[in-house]
């Protein structure tokens, strides 16, 4: 499909939708579940064949039925009312802009927005997504394909200080952190304390300590908020921006 035109009435629509969007995930509580939405419609990317990433095809039945994406077809109804009131907005970019809107309002940093995303129609095939079972080389070789590094892996892992883990959707439970609506570096101080009562670690959140290369970042942000802020927020751009060149 084609690159939408970003103008000055396009740049207008999107500030818009900020706003809609914010009034929306104040009042539903649903941060954590449209950062899950914003991740896995980029997190497909591929970038030895240029195919994934951030471009909308989650919407479609074929790719929020995959395993991994359990769940997020509640994020895309909610989502469904802003996008019929700002037609001009595509899919990839709203998905995207609620993802920086829900780090912003749960108390995150500022994550710079770039429009322009087009939508695809073009569904990867299930199991580009990480397996929350699996070690580090598979985390590694998961974002290494998507051409992100081992910093982008630890800082962007801090996502889990939003929301929570539903048995029916991934057959785990719980709460990374106490306050699971506040964007805060929790996540990375509870992962050194070990097993906290009551708080969830999957097993590629535990590799992160246990890792030689990972757990550097995991200290740093777990006494730094500042430095994880600041590295979330490059991340997260990286992560929203991957196959995409602006208009
Ligand atoms: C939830 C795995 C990375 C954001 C979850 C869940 C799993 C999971 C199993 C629970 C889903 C459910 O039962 O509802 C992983 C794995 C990752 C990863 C294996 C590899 C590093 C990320 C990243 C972000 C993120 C990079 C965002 C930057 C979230 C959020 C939730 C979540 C916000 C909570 C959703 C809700 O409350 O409904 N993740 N994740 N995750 N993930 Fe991740």
């Amino acid at each position: 499909m084609a690159q939408p035109v970003v103008d000055a009435e396009y740049l207008k629509e999107i500030e818009r939708a900020r706003r809609d969007l914010r009034a929306l995930i104040s009042s539903k509580n649903c941060a954590p579940i449209m950062l899950r939405l914003a991740w896995h419609d980029a997190g497909t990317y591929d970038k030895a064949t240029k195919t994934g990433g951030p471009n909308g095809s989650i919407r479609f039945e074929e790719e929020y039925s995959h395993g991994s994406n359990a769940g997020l077809k509640i994020a895309i109804d909610l989502l469904e009312p802003i996008k019929a009131k700002h037609p001009k907005i595509t899919y990839a970019d709203l998905y995207q802009l609620a993802g920086v809107v829900a780090v912003e309002v749960t108390g995150g940093p500022t994550i710079d927005f770039v429009p322009g995303r087009r939508d695809s129609s073009a569904c990867p095939r299930e199991g580009r997504l990480p397996d929350a079972k699996k070690g580090s080389q598979h985390l590694r070789d998961i974002f290494y394909r998507m051409g992100l590094t081992d910093k982008d892996i630890v800082a962007l892992s801090g996502g889990h200080t939003l929301g929570k883990a539903h048995s029916e959707r991934s057959g785990f439970e719980g709460t990374w952190t106490k306050e699971p609506l506040k964007f805060d570096n929790s996540y990375f101080v509870e992962l050194l304390k070990g097993e906290s009562a009551g708080l969830l670690k999957l097993p590629t959140d535990k590799v992160l300590v246990e890792d030689p290369a990972f757990r550097p970042y995991v200290e740093l942000y777990a006494r730094d908020e500042e430095a994880f802020f600041k590295d979330y927020a490059e991340s997260h751009k990286k992560l929203s921006e991957l196959g995409f060149t602006p208009p």
